[in-house]
């Protein structure tokens, strides 16, 4: 195991804490009280009662940080930032799809610092820390070396509760289909972008998500040595939700197909 930075300690304390809960919680998803957000969108008890476990242990340690959670919004004000979400993968959770994760980032001053995706089902701990590398468990991870597309396979997510993009995207998606070794859309972002970073994928790219779903993995995949940008090769996509991730050669061979396909309101 690498030596942690102590808020890195703290937010795996908290990780593990909600994946422990949602682990316990796993095997009588029947019984949970589901509400929907929006079309396709649930919440079950059990995020919310992650969400109040990692809060409660990430402010125990730092009183004055402030958070930004897919739950319960934003509380404080600082130049620490938490941002979490508790369960990513909801809909993989209350199906008894074995792919879901908490995911925490920490931003200082607006620059992602330290992050924790945590994968309740497989133990599967990832971490990273700016300029100290990523790590899954105590193993250090590289983004994949493949350099052609043909070999490549791409993780996505397709539209499903909003379908402005839905166009862009399958027009995207169906050249993808032909010219890579495979796509595949597992459904928990924050855990696509860690298996990016562990070389499992070699490319990723999804619209419309939010800050939540990918703050701790952008960390974890530029910190593996991966690139990252929105769809258009630029940096706005923790804002946009549009984003493509790759290893140095995968990452343009993506942006390039995507390139034609692109909307105004995907830039
Ligand atoms: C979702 C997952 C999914 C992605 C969605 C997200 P949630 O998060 O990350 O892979 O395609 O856009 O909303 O709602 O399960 O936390
Ligand atoms: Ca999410
Ligand atoms: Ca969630």
């Amino acid at each position: 195991m690498p030596i942690l930075h102590p808020m890195l300690t703290t937010a795996v304390k908290a990780a593990r804490r909600a994946g422990n809960l949602i682990h316990r919680a796993s095997d009588k998803v029947d019984q949970l009280t589901v509400n929907k957000k929006a079309h396709a969108d649930f919440v079950s008890e059990v995020d919310r009662a992650a969400e109040q476990t990692i809060i409660q242990t990430l402010l125990e340690a730092y009183p004055d940080h402030a958070i930004l959670a897919e739950e319960s919004g934003s509380q404080g004000e600082s130049e620490f930032l938490w941002i979490i979400d508790p369960l990513d993968g909801t809909t993989n959770f209350l199906h008894g799809i074995p792919q879901y994760a908490v995911s925490i980032a920490l931003q200082h001053k607006g620059i992602l610092t330290q992050a924790v995706i945590y994968d309740p089902t497989k133990n599967e701990l990832f971490t990273a820390s700016r300029g100290r590398g990523a790590y899954l468990n105590d193993k250090r991870l590289r983004v994949s070396k493949r350099l052609h597309m043909a070999d490549s396979v791409i993780g996505t997510g397709f539209p499903y509760t909003n379908f402005r993009n839905k166009d862009a995207y399958l027009a995207i998606f169906e050249e993808l289909m032909e010219k890579s070794a495979g796509l595949r859309r597992p459904g928990s972002a924050a855990l696509d972008l860690a298996w990016m970073a562990a070389g499992r994928y070699d490319g990723f790219f999804e619209t419309g998500l939010k800050t939540w779903d990918i703050a701790a993995g952008c960390l974890m995949v530029t910190e593996a040595g991966g690139l990252i940008s929105d769809l258009a090769g630029k940096d706005r996509y923790l804002e946009t939700g549009n984003i493509c991730a790759g290893n140095n050669e995968i990452h343009p061979q993506l942006l390039k197909i995507i390139a034609p396909h692109l909307t105004e309101a995907l830039k």
